[in-house]
């Protein structure tokens, strides 16, 4: 499986650290892109630096780097992943405003037909966010908001992390026990 994971600059970076292990876990072909605030935020929340992020994926692309594979709709990949999502990306796809790579990939995945996953973690939501929210469900995105349940009692911040992460996994068709299923 070819998946393209996009980081951006909102909060719950761990969240996008967690898809990358599971990805690599699982032998998927990982293209990473980093937004810049996604870095800085991977530093300041996670305590990791870029390098060892990279090394999670099979390839590493720059969010400025339109000569890359990802710039076009021609190269094939299987699902894309924005998570986190920030607001101001989600604002870019929706509005088909392809000024970054993550962008750009993105869009490509709405124009051909491919599974796009956003992972939007922002609250409260002004009427503008929810509207591109909207347009982009509308434009086939998945809408996976970073929103733990606690039906699985979790014990932990590891336990909500791994909710999101298994239902990121479960719009991929990937078998995972990282949440215990309702009434199973
Ligand atoms: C510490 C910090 C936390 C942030 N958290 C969020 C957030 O949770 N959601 C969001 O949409 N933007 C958040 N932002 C703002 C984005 O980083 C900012 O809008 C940036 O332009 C996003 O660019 P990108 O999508 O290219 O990464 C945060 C910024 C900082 C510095």
């Amino acid at each position: 499986m070819r998946v393209v994971v996009g980081i951006t600059g909102a909060s719950g970076a761990i969240y996008g650290l967690r898809v990358l292990e599971e990805l690599k876990k699982r032998k998927a072909e990982i293209h990473l892109i980093i937004s810049k605030n996604a870095a800085f935020i991977i530093k300041g929340e996670c305590g990791k630096d870029l390098e060892e992020v990279k090394r999670l994926a099979d390839r590493f692309y720059e969010n400025h780097d339109f000569s890359s594979p990802l710039a076009s709709g021609s190269f094939k990949i299987d699902a894309m992943i924005v998570v986190p999502c920030s607001v101001k990306t989600l604002s870019a796809i929706a509005n088909s405003y392809a000024d970054t790579l993550i962008s750009r990939s993105a869009i490509n995945c709405l124009k051909e037909g491919r599974k796009l996953i956003l992972v939007p973690r922002e609250t409260p939501l002004d009427i503008v966010t929810i509207e591109n929210l909207f347009k982009a469900k509308q434009a086939g995105a998945i809408i996976l908001p970073a929103m733990p349940a606690f039906y699985h009692q979790p014990r932990d911040i590891d336990d909500l992390i791994d909710f999101v992460v298994g239902k990121i996994l479960d719009q991929l068709g990937i078998e995972h026990n990282l949440f215990k299923r309702w009434m199973e």
